[in-house]
């Protein structure tokens, strides 16, 4: 029994020991024991320059010219609860929108108490301006009244901006260039190029051969 224990004990013991040496050795192998530094301390996070701005998607005038009046009404449910858009309508909570696309800020519904944060910002609702509003009111004007959380989606903001504007304002809507179109008219004028000096060419071959004929 005893003989056992003292067996044990000793294959313990030497494991310990061999644990302990090969660290040690290790340690020295790989120069743990001296520390490295990194010349730049930290991590090195490869972000894209500009801000990490890679897929900025759609533009609004790309949108504008996407959506419709009638889809901005059914955007414009949400609004209701605080605002009319009819000519001569009520404030409520908000003032009214009539004509609102196009006027100076918080200057649609004279009368409406309108916050300080608003009042003071001064500018006109642009299409670029209400895009901005109405995506994060609280972004655009820090401490303003209209607790609404915002529109994230471009669609709803374009297809309401396009109702307001279809109720008392006539704001023209930005034209949309698609960029694919651009490229086709360039790869078509770059076509006509070759075919005049194409031309040019046979031209000239054809005077060299009239030339060497007469010879
Ligand atoms: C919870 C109520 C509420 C909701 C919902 C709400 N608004 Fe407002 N809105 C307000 C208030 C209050 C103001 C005045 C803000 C201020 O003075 O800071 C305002 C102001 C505005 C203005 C500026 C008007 C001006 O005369 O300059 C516009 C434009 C507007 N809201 C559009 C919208 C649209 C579009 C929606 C829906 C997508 C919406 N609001 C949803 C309460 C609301």
């Amino acid at each position: 029994m005893d003989d056992k224990f003292n067996t044990a004990a000793g294959w313990v013991l030497f494991a310990g020991i061999i644990a302990l040496g090969s660290a040690i050795v290790s340690g020295i192998f790989f120069q743990a024991d001296k520390p490295v530094s990194p010349e730049q301390p930290g991590y090195f996070i490869d972000a894209p320059e500009g801000g990490g701005e890679v897929d900025a998607g759609p533009s609004m005038e790309e949108v504008l010219n996407k959506m419709s009046v009638s889809e901005g009404e059914k955007v414009f449910a949400k609004c209701t609860a605080c605002h009319t858009v009819d000519q001569g309508g009520a404030n409520g909570i908000g003032p009214n929108l009539y004509g609102i696309m196009g006027k100076g800020l918080a200057q649609g519904a004279p009368g409406f108490a309108y916050s300080s944060a608003l009042a003071d910002k001064g500018g006109n609702w642009d299409w670029d301006n209400m895009s901005a509003w109405l995506k994060s009111p609280r972004a655009f004007a820090n401490g303003t009244k209209m607790s609404f959380a915002g529109l994230s989606k471009i669609e709803d903001r374009a297809a309401v901006m396009l109702y307001m504007n279809a109720n008392g304002s006539n704001l023209p809507v930005p034209e949309f260039v698609a960029a694919a179109a651009d490229a086709e008219v360039v790869a078509e004028e770059t076509e006509a190029e070759g075919d005049v000096a194409a031309e040019a060419e046979a031209e000239q071959d054809a005077a060299a051969e009239l030339n060497e004929g007469g010879a």
